[in-house]
């Protein structure tokens, strides 16, 4: 390899200066230090420029239309790191990947959406065109996950891929639970750190999450599956109320977790709070920061009782994380030459596995009910459920003070008075999503149903 003095500088056209764009603009405009000292940044697409940070300064870089960089002769690899609000704009993206293979040039993208979406024709183009995409920053920000699991686990036999691979849910999550904020407030802060997307709705709703899952699964597992496909479960109906039940005794914790684990020749890959025991580790990762965990049959031996073999984790969100992530994957490139195909990295082959259906997903669910007190309504539970042949393992009912309920009335807009108002938890073992759905389906209209109830899986039990 030439020495930094002699080597030529790779140039580079950035697609996005939203918090993402901004943070690759800042390290490569700062005093050149390190990998950056190996990149030249040529122009940069985005709709408006003005008043866009670096702007003022470098004005004659900016472009308001995407060919503009694309198609620019200097920049050998484009970096597309735009946000999406609508998901119409996606296309729009895809487009610009393929017009940058097309053109003979690598892509380095943070764009997960993208990917999940248009994966399959992305790479189809780059095998075509005989370019590289690389992907590192899409799942788990500045974690090198990717890099990880193609390059270090290559001879694995993946087992199950799994862990907290969204900050803006954690970051809510963890500021309810221990700072005491509304779910509203925290969403706003953590919008203003940057952690969320251009669309919130896609973190709190599980869609980003579920993105990152796919290309997780695609990877360790060789899964090809569209967005939408999958149990996905947001948090957006999480209360206080529920942290309350978590810590009854004391046990556990709530988190979003995006789950691949495979079972035989199926893997079941779902997105969705869970209850979580205090003892896991990751009950301990709080605010954006992300933990994904994985679990491989040659590693498997030394793991006892743990749920996986290896954990990675670091910060998951945020525009210097997943800069760094972006130009990690540049730096990769311009060392080996940007060309060059080298395919989606699997570790089992795409159509060795499928997806097990959601309905078929075993374990234990917690339900949290809020209804209109009245004697019987316990029974009526138990004996619907029961007639389904579905097995409550218990009934949790706290002492809720006035003001927990006034502020569950104000939540779900109930007319009810606060003293009208009951919350309890009943928690199933050994139930399939397709039970727990008709159980659920059963008792639906009954009168003493307020809030829709809440349900997720309680982790690590069957
Ligand atoms: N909105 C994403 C998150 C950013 O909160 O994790 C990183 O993909």
């Amino acid at each position: 390899m030439a020495s930094s003095k002699t080597r030529q500088k790779v140039g580079v056209g950035l697609l996005g200066s939203g918090v993402v764009g901004e943070a690759i603009q800042d390290i490569l405009f700062h005093e050149p230090r390190g990998a950056a000292t190996e990149i030249e940044l040529h122009k940069i697409y985005t709709r408006n420029p003005t008043g866009k940070k670096w702007h003022a300064r470098r004005a004659a870089l900016f472009a308001t239309k995407a060919e503009e960089v694309i198609d620019d002769p200097r920049v050998e690899i484009v970096i597309e790191s735009l946000g999406h609000q609508e998901p119409t704009e996606l296309a729009a993206f895809r487009d610009y990947i393929l017009r940058a293979l097309e053109k003979g040039k690598s892509v380095v993208t943070s764009d997960k959406a993208v990917l999940a979406r248009y994966g399959k024709e992305i790479w189809a183009a780059a095998e075509k065109s005989g370019r590289q995409v690389r992907f590192e920053a899409c799942v788990g920000g500045g974690i090198p996950i990717i890099r990880s699991l193609s390059e270090s686990f290559a001879v694995e036999e993946p087992e199950a891929v799994f862990g907290i691979v969204n900050g803006t849910c954690n970051y809510i999550l963890s500021q309810m639970e221990k700072g005491g904020k509304t779910y509203g407030e925290a969403l706003k802060e953590a919008q203003q750190r940057g952690y969320a997307e251009t669309n919130p709705a896609a973190d709190v709703d599980g869609s980003d999450a579920e993105a990152k899952l796919l290309l997780l699964s695609r990877v360790a597992f060789g899964l090809e599956i569209q967005p939408g496909a999958i149990w996905r479960k947001g948090i957006e109906q999480i209360h206080a109320v529920d942290f309350r039940y978590a810590a009854r005794t004391g046990a556990s914790t709530i988190k979003q977790l995006a789950v691949a684990k495979r079972n035989g020749a199926s893997v079941e890959v779902f997105v969705s709070p869970v209850l979580l025991a205090r003892d896991n580790l990751l009950a301990d990762i709080d605010g954006a920061t992300n933990a994904i965990c994985f679990a491989g049959g040659r590693s498997g031996g030394a793991r006892g009782g743990r749920d996986c073999d290896y954990v990675l984790v670091g910060p998951g969100a945020g525009g210097g994380p997943t800069a760094v992530a972006v130009l990690g994957d540049v730096y990769e490139l311009a060392r080996g030459g940007p060309n060059g195909f080298r395919g989606f990295p699997n570790l089992v082959a795409p159509g060795t596995l499928s997806v097990q259906p959601e309905d078929e997903i075993k374990g234990s669910f917690y339900i949290r009910f809020i209804v209109k007190d009245r004697a019987g309504i316990v029974g009526d539970i138990g004996q619907t459920f029961g007639r389904l042949h579905v097995n409550i393992s218990e009934i949790w009912q706290l002492k809720h003070s006035e003001e927990e309920r006034r502020s569950l009335t104000q939540s779900y807009s109930l007319k009810e008075k606060p003293s009208e108002i009951l919350p309890f938890v009943i928690t199933l073992e050994n139930a399939t999503v397709r039970q727990m759905r008709e159980a659920l389906d059963s008792i639906r209209d009954r009168d003493y149903i307020l809030v829709e109830p809440v349900w997720f899986p309680i982790w690590g039990t069957k």
